[in-house]
C-alpha cells in the first residue's frame, strides 16, 4: 500500500496521477492551490501552494503517512531570459524553489515510513532550450539536477528520487501547441510504472530520448533549426 501526496493534482498530469494512484488502490493527498477546483473522489484534498512556506509546512504536518511524494505542479509563462524578470522568477519559484520546499518538508516524513519516493516532474526541456521558452527550460533544467542531488543527500534514508521527462502532453499548458501530444493519462501511467519499478529516470516519449541523446553531440548540429544560418 502507497500513501502518495500529489500537487496540483487538480487538473492535467497531476490529475491523472492521482486518479490513477487511487484506482492502483493508494490513498492519495490531492494538493492543490484552490481546492475546491478537485475532482477526485475518494482522494483527501490539500490546500496547497508550493511557493507559500507556511502551506507546504502545514501539508508536512497533515499528511504524515505519505511515502511517495509526487511534485507534479508547474508553469510555463513564456517568459524568455533578457525579457521581464517577474515571470522568469516566477518559473524558478515554482519549478525549483516550491518544488525543494515541498522535498526539503517531506523528507521526515518519507524517512519516518521507510524511505519511499520522490517523483519530481520535469521535461525534456531540461535537455535543451526553445525560443521563446528560455526561463521555463533553465526551471527545469534545475529541477533535473535537483532530482541528481536529492537522490544523493536522500540515499541514506532510502528515499529514490525519479525525474519525469517530456515533450508535449495535451494538457491546458500545451493548449495553443498544435504539434503531436501524448495523452496525459499515458505520462501518469509510464511515470508510475517506472516508480513502482525502481527506475530513476522516466523518459516518456521519443522526443524526450532525441534530445537526451543529442547531449552527446556538437551542440551546432542540435540548435541548427532555431539559429539564423
Ligand atoms: N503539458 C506538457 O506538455 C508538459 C511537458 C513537460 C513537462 N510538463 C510538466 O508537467 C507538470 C504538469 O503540467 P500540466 O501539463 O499538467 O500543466 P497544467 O494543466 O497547466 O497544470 C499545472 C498544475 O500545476 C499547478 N500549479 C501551478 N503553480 C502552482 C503552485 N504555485 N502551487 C501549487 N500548484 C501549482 C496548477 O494549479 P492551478 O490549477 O491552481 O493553476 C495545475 O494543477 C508541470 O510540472 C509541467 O511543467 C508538462
Amino acid at each position: 500500500m502507497t500513501t502518495a501526496l500529489v500537487t496540483g493534482a487538480n487538473r492535467g498530469i497531476g490529475r491523472h496521477l492521482a486518479s490513477q494512484l487511487l484506482e492502483r488502490g493508494a490513498k492519495v493527498y490531492a494538493a492543490a492551490r484552490r481546492p475546491e477546483t478537485l475532482d477526485l473522489p475518494g482522494a483527501v484534498p490539500v490546500a496547497l501552494d508550493i511557493t507559500d512556506p507556511d502551506a507546504v509546512a502545514a501539508a508536512a504536518a497533515l499528511a504524515t503517512d505519505v511515502d511517495l511524494l509526487i511534485n507534479n505542479a508547474g508553469v510555463s509563462t513564456g517568459a524568455t531570459l533578457l525579457g521581464d524578470l517577474g515571470p522568469v522568477r516566477t518559473e524558478l519559484d515554482v519549478n525549483f524553489w516550491g518544488t525543494l520546499a515541498m522535498v526539503r518538508a517531506f523528507a521526515p516524513v518519507l524517512a519516518a515510513n521507510g524511505g519511499g519516493a520522490v517523483v519530481n516532474v520535469a521535461s525534456a526541456l531540461s535537455w535543451f532550450a526553445f525560443p521563446g521558452a528560455g526561463a521555463y527550460a533553465v526551471s527545469k533544467a534545475a529541477n533535473w539536477n535537483m532530482s541528481n542531488a536529492l537522490r544523493l543527500e536522500l540515499a541514506g534514508q532510502g528515499t529514490q528520487v525519479t525525474s519525469v521527462h517530456l515533450g508535449a502532453a495535451d494538457t491546458d499548458m500545451m493548449k495553443d501547441y498544435d504539434g503531436d501530444k501524448t495523452d496525459p493519462a499515458t505520462v501518469a501511467a509510464r511515470t508510475l510504472d517506472a516508480v513502482a519499478a525502481g527506475e530513476l529516470e522516466v523518459v516518456v516519449d521519443e522526443w524526450s530520448a532525441m534530445v537526451k541523446a543529442s547531449l552527446a553531440r556538437d551542440p551546432r548540429e542540435f540548435y541548427a533549426g532555431f539559429l539564423p544560418a
